[in-house]
């Protein structure tokens, strides 16, 4: 099961102003990328402050909701909220016959799947924009070795750039 980190960063390397901040601050080029990319795999994992701003699933794609306090699978919706260990959800979803799923964000849930070292690639769209303080994309210490696999001019001033976690 590959496991793919797609985020949006600003140039100062933040993910979000606050932890209830929708994304609408990148070129729609970076939304269609995101739509290809979740599409494609068919599942998406998020952190339930993520799903508050999104505020409905993703249209047919699995949204899987990581939370403690809610509970509840509606299966009608496509959406499932869990708390289980990030290598058991992994196995299941492998099990349905997913081959790749998208994390989507945000910093806790990223930090979560990282601790356990599975994320195997990162896709980031740089974005033309700067906050000087907000979220990063971890919440905690979190250090990798990368290797870049492609990089491109997106949009009229973001760069989509493509790296393989290496483990
Ligand atoms: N730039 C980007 O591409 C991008 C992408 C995604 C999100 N974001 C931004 O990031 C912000 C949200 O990030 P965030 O770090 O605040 O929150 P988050 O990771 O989206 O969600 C945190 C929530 O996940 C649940 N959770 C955390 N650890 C858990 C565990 N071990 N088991 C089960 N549930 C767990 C908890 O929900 P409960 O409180 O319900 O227990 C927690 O409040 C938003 O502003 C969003 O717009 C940016």
């Amino acid at each position: 099961m590959k496991v793919i980190l797609l985020m949006a960063m600003t140039a100062d390397g933040l993910t979000a102003k606050n932890s209830s901040e929708f994304v609408d601050w990148t070129e729609k080029e970076d939304k269609k990328i995101f739509v290809d990319v979740t599409k494609r795999s068919g599942a998406v994992i998020m952190g339930r402050n993520t799903y508050k701003t999104i505020e409905k699933p993703l249209k047919n794609r699995k949204n899987i909701v990581y939370s403690k306090s809610v509970k509840g699978e509606y299966p009608d919706q496509d959406l499932f909220y869990t708390s289980e260990k990030p290598e058991l959800l992994l196995k299941k979803l492998e099990t349905e016959g997913f081959k790749e799923v998208v994390l989507i964000g945000g910093s806790e849930i990223n930090t979560l799947f990282a601790r356990s070292n599975l994320i195997d690639e990162l896709l980031l769209t740089l974005s033309p924009v700067f906050f000087g303080s907000g979220l990063t994309m971890f919440t905690d210490k979190i250090e990798f070795d990368l290797k870049l696999k492609e990089f491109n001019r997106i949009g009229s001033d973001s760069i989509l750039i493509r790296y393989e976690i290496l483990k």
